[in-house]
């Protein structure tokens, strides 16, 4: 059965009731698509991967080897499975990482986040005013946003074909187009 965008909000919203973590997942969804533009995937498939990858986090925190697989068993259309096998497979060991949709998602998840930390100590706090530069200035500073995983952002120049630069420039873009939607 064909799951469409509505479709992934609804499952969102149903199974993640904090906030933060719904934007994160919307946030990952609007990356997600912009990355299919620029890479040739389809960016409705791309961006639905992105708002229903952590939909399950709430139920599975405390079981980490079972995020993704809540998931799968609700959804049943195929342009998924491998994405959502793949994905937390260092705890799932469902499938390899591979393909650019699958590498999309796992270099641009954490990229998020770091964006998020970089917005929040703007003055303003809004993310229109962020730019590329900044985010690139604290991205090998260790004692910002220590969380985050500079290595799996970073691999998006091997795996995607995507400098650095270009890969911030796109998900910030992607994530300031639905700042209200995303609290920032
Ligand atoms: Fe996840
Ligand atoms: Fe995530």
């Amino acid at each position: 059965m064909t799951l469409t965008r509505d479709d992934a909000i609804k499952l969102l919203n149903d199974h993640i009731q904090n906030e933060n973590l719904r934007r994160h997942c919307l946030s990952v969804g609007i990356v997600m698509k912009a990355l299919a533009e620029k890479l040739g995937g389809d960016p409705e498939t791309w961006e639905i991967l992105g708002i229903i990858h952590d939909s399950d986090w709430e139920e599975t925190k405390e079981t980490p080897e079972k995020h993704t697989i809540v998931t799968l068993s609700r959804i049943d259309d195929p342009r998924f499975t491998h994405a959502l096998q793949s994905h937390n497979t260092h705890h799932t060991h469902l499938a390899h990482l591979e393909g650019p949709m699958e590498w999309s998602l796992e270099c641009c998840d954490e990229l998020t986040g770091f964006i998020v930390a970089c917005t929040l100590v703007l003055p303003s706090r809004k993310i229109v005013d962020l730019s590329v530069e900044s985010v690139l200035k604290k991205f090998p500073k260790k004692e910002f946003a220590k969380a985050v995983n500079r290595s799996q952002i970073a691999q998006c120049e091997e795996k995607l074909g995507i400098k650095p630069p270009d890969f911030v420039s796109i998900a910030l873009s992607a994530m300031q187009s639905i700042a209200s939607e995303i609290g920032l």
